[in-house]
């Protein structure tokens, strides 16, 4: 993953890379480094973790040519040394990078044997003794083509070598962005880092290589052919980005939620019918819809299951849905009358991305259910839904996860209208309860502090249990998702039909369950297995809404969740107890919210 930044033009105070790399800070916050040419010289420091960190280190230093990187682990531990910028045996090249060096064992084999010193266990470090390498007789430029025919994998490198005033990149498989600044150039790994200085850039295209100077910008594919300069102008504007009065953008995102439901209703439900403008599919092909395939990772990927519920029930389709990153392996063969909805909160999701370039290349037609426009998975897919969260700042996905749940659900009432599968008064009907998912979320967002209370209680469990079942099993992988990537306590969500095929093994009374037992079709079977956890001691926390006496014994806390008209509206509802309650448990427990570690914003490596 890891953020990168370059900047060449007038002089500036060295806090301009590191400002600029915060907004990187989603890819990756393991460690951080920056590089400036300075007097001849390149002054260097690096740091583990956060970005304020180097901050802190740094003094007011002016530059004009300088690079940067937030790294996001892959190969070798967080650590100074693994750190980048990584350089050359003689300290005169500098590179940052963002991607996956295959090949980099074979490489680093073959430059030892060279007599190169390497001291970090990156992959990165191949590509200065590389350029140092192919330097010893050819200039930097030159060097660089040949170094990158040697890589395999996927890059965006951005570096200069000492005592040349030229800024280079190359880019293949990772994103890298060119901002035109008045005073200069600078490179970034997304739109977000260059809007607050120029709304001019040029997104640059794969298998490119480029030279910055002052005043001048060349790009060459990778044979050294001139590009031609697409420069184009974002007119997106670049939103505050705040906390406000919430103690972390997580808890501010989970509270945001009602207001994205209302604004994906104003957007996509005109005249009381459901419209998608860019969907790219003619009404013949949509009604000719067979099957669908859903390929996403982690919470989206939850999103798209509780989606394989819906659109079975109402569209009558075959649904399979994959994490991407096993899709793009399988054997799939497309017919021409399947749909592939890929859905990703960033766009950005390398395994996302390859599973989608997989089906496009077998012939399927790609929908992208996405948040950010402009991304890389909304420019390759022909469709696009978008899910209209904005900024989703918090590592841990929340509001981002119910706008793609909401966006399926009005997907899935539209493909069945457009293929007459569901009456008029149905169709009404149900959309008449989709209004009220707002109001049955700030019900529940009022009780917060309830649930603050029940999370303090459960929050010494060292294991948890999540269970549901139908539309609600998604639910429970997504409650125990949440919980473990921010508390780091081990938690698994089962379908609870399930249980009894060996978690039920563990459980005691030291184990902890969350039961979602809202009342639909399943529900007296869901309270069976409350009924079975409780014979074997288990502590029940039963996200429920309409108990009886002796079913609400059966439990050792409840949180309640409104009663639903229409039951497959619930994942929206009960998906906000379960991020409330994860949120207090870490709270509780002093972890770091809204950048649990190991994790980052968006995974762009495979
Ligand atoms: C969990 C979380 C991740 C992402 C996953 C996919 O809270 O945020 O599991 O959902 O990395 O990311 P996107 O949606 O950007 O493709």
């Amino acid at each position: 993953m890891c953020g990168i930044v370059g900047y060449i033009g007038k002089e500036k105070n060295i806090h301009f890379l590191v400002d600029t790399l915060k907004y990187l800070e989603y890819r990756g916050y393991d460690s951080c480094g920056v590089a400036v040419a300075k007097n001849g010289g390149v002054f260097l420091q690096k740091s583990k973790g956060k970005i304020e960190n180097l901050k802190a280190r740094l003094k007011e230093e002016k530059f004009s040519l300088g690079i940067a990187h937030t790294r996001w682990a892959t190969h070798g531990v967080p650590n100074h040394l693994n750190s980048h910028p990584h350089f050359d045996c003689c300290k005169e090249i500098f590179v940052v990078h963002n991607g996956i060096i295959e090949n980099y064992a074979t490489l680093k084999d073959r430059l030892i044997r060279k007599g190169h010193k390497f001291i970090s266990q990156t992959d990165t470090e191949v590509i200065p003794h590389l350029l140092e390498e192919f330097n010893k007789k050819e200039d930097i430029f030159e060097a660089l083509i040949h170094t990158v025919e040697e890589l395999e994998g996927s890059f965006a490198i951005v570096l200069f070598r000492k005592n040349t005033h030229k800024l280079l990149f190359a880019k293949k498989d990772s994103p890298l962005i060119l901002g035109i600044l008045e005073e200069g150039f600078l490179l970034t790994s997304d739109i977000p880092a260059i809007l607050p200085f120029t709304k001019e850039l040029i997104n640059i295209e794969d298998k490119s290589l480029g030279v910055l100077e002052d005043n001048r910008c060349r790009i060459f594919d990778f044979n050294g052919k001139n590009r031609k300069l697409k420069k184009e102008r974002v007119e997106l504007h670049q939103v505050a980005i705040s906390k406000k009065d919430y103690s972390h953008f997580m808890l501010k995102e989970i509270f945001e939620q009602p207001k994205v439901m209302e604004r994906l209703i104003s957007f996509y439900v005109k005249d009381e019918e459901i419209n998608f403008k860019d969907l790219n599919l003619p009404l013949t092909k949509l009604k000719e819809i067979s099957k669908i395939f859903i390929f996403a990772c982690g919470t989206a990927y939850h999103a798209g299951f509780v989606g394989k519920y819906l659109l079975e029930k109402y569209v009558g389709v075959d649904v399979e849905i994959d994490v991407s990153s096993e899709a793009r392996y399988r054997k799939i063969r497309f017919s021409s009358k399947d749909l592939v909805l890929a859905i990703s909160q960033s766009g950005e999701t390398a395994d996302t991305l390859a599973a989608v370039r997989e089906a496009k290349r077998k012939g399927a037609k790609v929908i992208a259910i996405c948040n950010v426009l402009g991304s890389t998975l909304t420019k390759e897919s022909e469709g696009l839904i978008s899910t209209l969260a904005g900024p989703e700042i918090g590592v841990a996905s929340t509001k981002a996860y119910t706008a793609q749940v909401f966006s399926l659900l009005l997907f899935s009432l539209y493909l069945a209208r457009v293929k007459n599968i569901m009456n008029a008064n149905s169709f009404a009907n149900f959309l008449k309860e989709l209004k009220n998912v707002p109001l049955y979320q700030k019900e529940i967002l009022e009780r917060a502090n309830e649930i603050e209370k029940i999370a303090n209680k459960f929050s010494r469990f060292g294991c948890f249990l999540f269970l549901g079942r139908g539309i609600n099993y998604p639910s429970a992988l997504e409650g125990a998702l949440k919980l473990k990537e921010i508390s780091y306590i081990p938690a698994e969500g089962y379908p609870a039909g399930e249980m009894k095929h060996g978690p039920i093994a563990l459980i005691d009374e030291y184990r902890a369950v969350v039961c979602i037992a809202v009342k639909d079709e399943l529900y007296s079977k869901m309270i069976s297995n409350v009924q079975e956890i409780k014979a074997r001691k288990g502590k029940v926390l039963g996200v429920v809404n309409d108990l009886n006496e002796d079913e609400a014994r059966l439990m050792d806390e409840i949180i309640t969740v409104p009663n639903f008209r229409i039951t497959d509206v619930s994942p929206l509802v009960v998906a906000v107890p379960l991020q409330l309650f994860a949120y207090f448990v870490a709270k509780n427990l002093g972890c770091e919210i809204d950048q649990p570690r190991n994790l980052a914003k968006s995974v762009t490596v495979e």
